[in-house]
């Protein structure tokens, strides 16, 4: 740095002293002669003056040798040459020796009377002055005498050398202080913004008792700018926040409408038992995805509204601000009939579409009046769609198999809309889902989203197969689109997360008080190991394979009676149904005879709570857990694996998985289980409690960083990406008239 500032800096200085010097010195070498040859002009008269007694007397005696003697007399002086004495015409009378070759009467002509010139000679300049004489009665004459002025040369370049030698020297400090001061200044600059960068102290207007000069301003203001876009950037890739997301809300999409559709609704309105109104969370993993996405991008959720005080809790137009403690979005909400609730949500979507697409043996029914009210239920969310449209292309995100045909439905009333369409449950190989009886219609409404996504690519892939089975289309396997009536739709395997870090974390005790309060809630000793279930009371979850998990493991490690208690959370769901019915019996039954079959004193094998608990004791639960099970016979995804990892900031605690569920794609680390071999489950429940502290840590580790790299603004950011593209590239098929399969050929 030093280096370059005295090249930056010296070197101009000399180049600029240089030509100051080069035009500057003939101009002080003109003033030194000036001055020089005025003093000698003045001698010269004075000298003259003082031979004007003797020197007519000598001239009117015509004593030439008597003149010689004279003039060799006055010419003694050193810096005199010599003395002229010339008749006119040019005639010498007199001429001293050291008078130079150069100078004679002449040469002196011409040189006016009491004037003076400079001569070169071979030895240096020589000064004549010319003084004429008319002595009365004599013939003029003229004087002249030559001063030697070669001194005057000598001390001109003395006093050139010197001034150059000066000037140099003087430029070269300057030029050095300039330097080491620039280079201090720098340092100091350099210092105080590396402080602040290794600080991270960009952010904020903490400024006091910083050095602030515009400059710095400038520079920090630039690196904050940076320091922030790389954020964003890196949030992008590796670490997904609600900044993130807002940022491809505003810069990738600009800002649209974004409306969001799901049966379940984010919060429910109950009356409690004193008539009071409650808010609940209800148990949905959707809901849990979705809210924090909503919470970030702002906008109107469309929901059906069944608590019991919903209608109590709305305006006039059905909306209600939620979350109540925070509003960011509207919740709309939508009035179903119990009719309707039965036909579409009861009936279709959890009897027909749920077992079809889940493998769990339960078989599926199809109704041809659930049917109808399905496609009426659609139609009247549709309906809400559009009236809560306020732009001609909002970005529409329906959630899940209760709205099949919502995408075909708003494709023909909002065309320039973004639809997508989460299938938050698995989809079937085509032979499963041909048994459907409604599997065109449905396909072919599902195909005009724009986007359609599932968890996992198998599951794209099957739902591929059941298009090309069924549908007359054209598909691009490599690029997973499909074009049916010149509309084209993506096709997109986006894991579903939860959001990281889980707000409810902050709010909880340290993980050993947790573990002391849920026992003592639940009345399990402190020395007994805690294992956990939290699931819906749903025929997939795999609760009674888990129980008999347990009782075999107990049959086999008789040890283990007295030391194993598995906490089960069982939210009650769809319990009009008779599957769910006969399952909650058959629940209740099993975990009767197992806890009879092994209790002891104190101790029994099987807590069940049926009761759903809100979102911050369930957070509770895992962290005083020792291990958690997730054994569903099938699952999209399961979020509650992603939250018990997300809950285990001491990095403790062992996941028993599912294959089956969607989660075991991501959380390798787990012990993967097939939830139908009940003795490969027991032998994941006794490998959780044997497990060594460090293999625990090590494998949680593992897992925690990949449900916070994926977590689910990163789903929602993928998606919104993804529509952000669609309508580019459908803005530039307006508008450079690109044939559409050229774009569809694209990759994206
Ligand atoms: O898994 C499918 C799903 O819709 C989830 O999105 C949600 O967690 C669950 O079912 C909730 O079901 P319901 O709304 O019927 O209680």
């Amino acid at each position: 740095m030093l280096r370059a500032l005295i090249i930056r800096t010296v070197l101009p200085l000399l180049l600029a002293a240089g030509t100051v010097a080069y035009f500057g010195l003939p101009y002080i070498d003109r003033m030194l002669t000036e001055w020089f040859r005025s003093d000698v002009e003045l001698r010269s008269q004075l000298l003259m003056s003082s031979m004007q007694d003797p020197l007519p007397v000598l001239v009117a005696r015509n004593d030439l040798a008597g003149l010689h003697r004279y003039a060799v007399k006055i010419a003694a002086d050193q810096r005199l040459l010599g003395l002229l004495i010339c008749r006119s015409g040019g005639l010498t009378l007199v001429r001293t020796e050291r008078v130079p070759l150069a100078v004679n009467c002449e040469t002196a002509q011409d040189i006016p009377d009491g004037h003076s010139r400079i001569f070169k000679t071979a030895t240096g300049s020589a000064q004549v002055s010319v003084f004429d004489q008319s002595p009365s009665g004599l013939a003029p004459y003229r004087v002249a005498i030559v001063h030697d002025l070669s001194f005057v040369d000598r001390r001109q370049d003395t006093a050139r050398d010197y001034l150059i030698a000066f000037a140099g020297i003087a430029v070269l400090i300057l030029a050095l202080f300039l330097a080491l001061a620039g280079w201090l200044l720098l340092r100091r600059w350099a210092n105080v913004l590396l402080r602040d960068i290794s600080g991270r102290r960009f952010f904020g207007d903490a400024q006091s008792g910083r050095l602030s000069l515009p400059i710095l301003t400038e520079v920090r203001q630039v690196l904050r700018e940076m320091e922030e876009s790389q954020r964003i950037e890196i949030d992008y890739r590796e670490n997904w926040t609600p900044q993130a997301l807002q940022q491809v809300v505003r810069e990738q999409l600009h800002s649209p409408q974004i409306i969001v559709v799901s049966n379940r609704e984010p919060y429910s309105h109950e009356f409690g038992e004193g008539g009071q109104i409650e808010v609940q969370v209800p148990a949905s993993g959707m809901v849990t995805a979705l809210e924090p996405v909503m919470r970030a991008c702002s906008g109107t959720w469309i929901a059906h509204g069944s608590g019991t005080a919903d209608r109590e809790s709305v305006d006039g137009n059905d909306r209600v601000q939620v979350p109540p403690e925070d509003p960011s979005y509207a919740l709309r909400r939508v009035w179903l009939s119990s009719a309707e609730e039965q036909g579409y949500y009861y009936g279709l979507a959890n009897e027909g579409l749920w077992p079809l697409c889940h493998l769990a043996y339960v078989r599926p029914a199809f109704r041809g009046e659930d049917w109808a009210v399905y496609q009426k239920v659609n139609r009247k969310f549709a309906d809400a769609v559009v009236r809560e449209s306020s732009s001609a292309d909002p970005v529409i995100l329906i959630q899940d198999y209760h709205f099949a045909l919502l995408p075909g439905l708003l494709r023909t009333r909002k065309p320039q809309a973004t639809i997508a369409l989460f299938w938050h449950i698995p989809w079937p190989n085509e032979e499963t889902f041909g048994v459907c009886p409604w599997k065109q219609e449905m396909l072919s409404h599902l195909l005009m989203a724009d986007i359609l996504g599932f968890h996992t690519l198998h599951h794209c892939r099957n739902f591929l197969s059941t298009v090309d089975r069924f549908v007359e289309c054209q598909i691009d396997h490599e690029h997973m689109t499909v074009a049916l009536q010149g509309h084209v739709c993506h096709v997109l395997a986006d894991p579903i997360s939860i959001e990281w870090p889980p707000r409810w974390l902050a709010q909880l005790p340290a993980v050993e008080q947790s573990r002391h309060t849920v026992r003592q809630r639940f009345g399990i000793a402190e020395h007994v190991m805690l294992g956990l279930g939290v699931e819906r009371w749903d025929f997939t979850k795999g609760l009674i394979e888990r129980f008999l998990a347990l009782e075999l493991l107990l049959e086999q490690h008789p040890r283990l009676r007295g030391r194993i208690t598995l906490l089960q959370i069982a939210a009650p769901s769809r319990s009009k149904l008779p599957a769910y019915q006969a399952l909650q019996q058959t629940t209740l039954l099993e975990v009767e005879r197992i806890n009879a079959r092994f209790a002891l004193e104190g101790w029994k094998p099987i807590v069940l709570v049926v009761k759903q608990q809100n979102p911050q004791q369930v957070y509770e639960l895992y962290r005083a857990a020792d291990f958690c099970i997730v054994n569903s016979l099938h699952d999209g995804m399961n979020l509650v694996a992603k939250e018990f990892v997300a809950a285990r900031d001491d990095q403790d605690g062992v996941l028993i998985l599912s294959t089956f569920a969607g989660a075991s794609r991501e959380l390798v680390e787990a012990l993967l289980i097939n939830p139908f071999d009940v003795a490969e489950t027991a032998g994941a429940i006794r490998r959780a409690i044997d497990m060594p502290r460090e293999q625990r840590m090590q494998r949680m580790q593992l897992m925690r960083r990949t449900v916070k790299e994926n977590n689910v603004y990163r789903w929602a950011g993928r998606m919104l990406m993804a529509a952000a593209r669609i309508r580019q590239r459908q803005a530039l098929l307006q508008t450079q008239e690109v044939p559409p399969l050229a774009l569809r050929r694209e990759r994206w």
